[in-house]
């Protein structure tokens, strides 16, 4: 596929599709059927960054990698949603606005979706859908802060899936999964991530060449700490005494400030060599990391979080961080003076916060299933403010028991705009005001959109 370089700026494009002719559409359909590559237009992006287009029998395709105006020769593919994905076969013609790809592997890696739009067009696709989202929702007042732009290079967590073909004298390839794939793209570059993590790939690759096991896979994950890069290899068997030697090796060789593996993600790892300690200072206070541990996306964007949930709670005397993770705006909180009970499901992160602040008055820990389990109205009156900051799942229970109860200012910290609506729908039929949305777009190039939302009443 050839990435253009940006003729001209352009509008987003509706997300509406244009019917061709009736004729047009008839030779369409005979050449899908026959599984010929056919020619389409592209009139708008679907909500996960995909080119929208009509196809030979009317249905709707989704078209990764495309941009409104292109003109495409394409190859239908399976039933998608309410419509059909295809793939690029030909750019006949660019739309307007279709920009060169900052990344080489851009058009088959499924990390990225959006890199070939001009920066003007990327950030107010991205805007775009949150006002309608808010509009639709009836939360249109709310003001919508300008985006906290992050730049590339700053993403601090990466989980790169390596394999080794069955095949005799194969080589081990390490990246991302390809776009709606399973095949791996072998990484020579990724503009997005910290340079020091992308800088360790080729040095995982030669050990993994050594020790994946023909027919194998096996994921890695990888995050940038205070102290330095901590890995986490997912290995099916426990390791012996020569892998754990060559691990160690590798971690000396590449740096490294601790290395862990685990059976599977989720179970628990065990450090096989650790150099450096690995922590993370929030308000102040450093919080020892568990390995794999929860991180935002960058530490810019942490940070612009942060700030939003201080401004929102900066007349609040006792507040609750729940879902706080290693406690990143408990500690923040607690260090501009606040009375904070920090909450998460998860055992070592709070065990790790409950370490970091023992000694210190004014910080309570409880490790609660907040799904199964969330403070009830009760339990929330004591709270002058209440920061939420879920899975992608989103927090519904909790946000119905907010809604019940009498705490007058919720700051709700979402990564996934559409259980962020449901949430937030669910806050307003409570009483609560959405007042702003600070969007962060610490998810960059993807179609997915961080931000912080200040309910009050
Ligand atoms: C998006 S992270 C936010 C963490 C933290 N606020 C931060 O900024 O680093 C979501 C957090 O929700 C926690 N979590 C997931 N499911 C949960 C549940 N059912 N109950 C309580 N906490 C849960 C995770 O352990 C994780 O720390």
């Amino acid at each position: 596929m050839v990435h253009m370089r940006k003729v001209r700026s352009t509008g987003r494009g509706s997300a509406q599709t244009k019917r061709p002719s009736r004729r047009v559409r008839q030779r369409q359909a005979a050449e899908a059927s026959s599984g010929a590559p056919v020619e389409v237009e592209v009139t708008g992006l679907g909500s996960r960054g995909d080119g929208l287009a009509v196809g030979p029998d009317g249905e709707k395709l989704f078209i990764a990698k495309s941009l409104p105006g292109d003109r495409l020769r394409v190859r239908i593919g399976p039933s998608h949603g309410d419509g059909r994905m295809a793939e690029i076969v030909a750019i006949l013609r660019p739309g307007p606005g279709r920009t060169e790809a900052p990344c080489p592997h851009f058009a088959r890696c499924g990390g990225c979706a959006l890199q070939h739009l001009g920066d003007d067009d990327y950030i107010a696709w991205k805007l775009g859908r949150l006002r309608l989202a808010l509009d639709r929702a009836g939360l249109g007042d709310a003001s919508v802060a300008s985006p906290v732009r992050i730049p590339p290079g700053a993403r601090r967590r990466a989980t790169f899936t390596a394999v080794r073909a069955a095949a005799a004298g194969s080589r081990v390839c390490v990246g991302f999964a390809a776009a709606r794939s399973n095949d791996v793209i072998d990484l020579s570059a990724c503009p997005v991530l910290d340079p020091d993590i992308a800088a360790v790939v080729p040095m995982l690759r030669e050990l993994l060449d050594g020790t994946l096991a023909r027919g194998g896979k096996t994921r890695v994950a990888i995050s940038r700490l205070n102290g330095g890069l901590d890995v986490v290899f997912d290995w099916s068997d426990p390791p012996s005494a020569s892998l754990r030697e060559r691990w160690s090796c590798f971690a000396c060789e590449a740096g490294l400030a601790r290395l862990s593996w685990r059976r599977k993600p989720a179970a628990p790892a065990e450090p096989v060599v650790q150099h450096r300690p690995v922590a993370v200072v929030h308000g102040g206070s450093a919080v020892a990391v568990p390995p794999d541990a929860f991180l935002q996306a960058s530490g810019l964007g942490e940070a612009a979080l942060t700030q939003a949930v201080l401004a929102a709670m900066a007349q609040a005397n006792t507040a609750a961080d729940l879902f706080c993770g290693l406690g990143v705006f408990a500690l923040a909180l607690a260090a501009a003076g606040k009375r904070i009970h920090a909450v998460d499901g998860d055992e070592a992160a709070v065990a790790a916060l409950a370490a970091a602040v023992r000694g210190k008055t004014g910080l309570t820990t409880e490790r609660r299933n907040l799904f199964a389990r969330p403070l009830e109205p009760d339990e929330l009156r004591r709270f002058d403010a209440v920061a939420f900051d879920p899975p992608r799942a989103g927090a519904r229970a909790q946000a119905m028991f907010l809604a019940d109860s009498p705490v007058p200012v919720v700051v709700a910290i979402s990564c996934n705009l559409a259980t962020f609506i449901r949430d937030a729908r669910l806050l307003a039929g409570g009483g609560f005001r959405l007042e702003t949305v600070t969007p962060v777009d610490q998810f960059l190039w993807s179609p997915h959109l961080e931000l912080a939302a200040t309910f009050r009443r």
